[in-house]
């Protein structure tokens, strides 16, 4: 199974990072020789959408192809490839953070066609699954913000099983920073009692995005 994880947060070590981590344990439960390619977006030099309309060209060999050459050109090819799409952000002011964005931009514009009925021109149909991790929580979160992004993926490749991390812990220590309005207590309780299970909940989803996927291999 070809999976590329699409993480746009900065920190490698951030809870982004932790749940995606434990979404490839997860994987490697069911399908033992995954090929497993992590992307860290924000570490990648491209730019967001050109608005070029080379990918919607008539008649063009681009036609549904982002023709920007840049450090995203070879992992828009390997996500137009992939059995699975993991695509993972912080929420930064209530939407994805600026590289997932960016990268949203090159790969639904150009694989969302504008001919009737709205065609997708993915080559294959890849299961999806979107992680998203946040200060805030649950009543907070910018549900529309993650809904447009699910629907966006859904359309192109095929709708996204969602996890979603609240109250996620921000610093290392909070006594170094001024962040009065948050209660470090509550936060540390959290990570402790809420954040382990959001790691079981992503290698649980693994495991079973796995078993989705080899059960749709041998009915085929
Ligand atoms: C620039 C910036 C903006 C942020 N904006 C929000 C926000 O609007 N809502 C929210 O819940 N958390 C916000 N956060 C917090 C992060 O989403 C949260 O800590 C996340 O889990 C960080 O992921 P990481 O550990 O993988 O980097 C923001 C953080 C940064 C750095």
């Amino acid at each position: 199974m070809k999976i590329v994880i699409l993480n746009s947060s900065p920190r490698r070590k951030g809870n982004t990072s932790k749940l995606c981590d434990a979404f490839c344990k997860g994987v490697v439960t069911t399908d033992k020789n995954p090929d497993i390619t992590t992307v860290f977006l924000n570490e990648l030099n491209f730019k967001g959408c050109q608005s070029c309309f080379a990918c919607k060209l008539r008649g063009s060999k681009q036609y549904g192809r982002c023709s920007l050459n840049d450090e995203l050109t070879p992992i828009l090819t390997a996500v137009n490839e992939a059995d699975c799409i993991v695509f993972a952000s912080p929420i930064y002011l209530m939407d994805v953070n600026s590289s997932a964005k960016a990268f949203l931009e090159r790969l639904c514009f150009s694989l969302g066609s504008y001919e009737v009925g709205y065609r997708s021109l993915a080559t294959k149909k890849a299961l999806v699954v979107t992680i998203y991790t946040m200060n805030t929580n649950k009543k907070f979160a910018p549900v529309k913000a993650m809904n447009n992004v699910d629907m966006f993926l859904g359309h192109i490749f095929s709708p996204p099983q969602r996890l979603c991390s609240y109250d996620t812990y921000q610093f290392s220590d909070y006594s170094k920073y001024v962040v009065d309005v948050f209660n470090e207590a509550e936060k540390a309780k959290q990570r402790e009692n809420q954040f382990p299970k959001d790691l079981h909940k992503a290698y649980t989803l693994g495991a079973d995005t796995a078993t989705a996927y080899l059960k749709n291999r041998i009915n085929k």
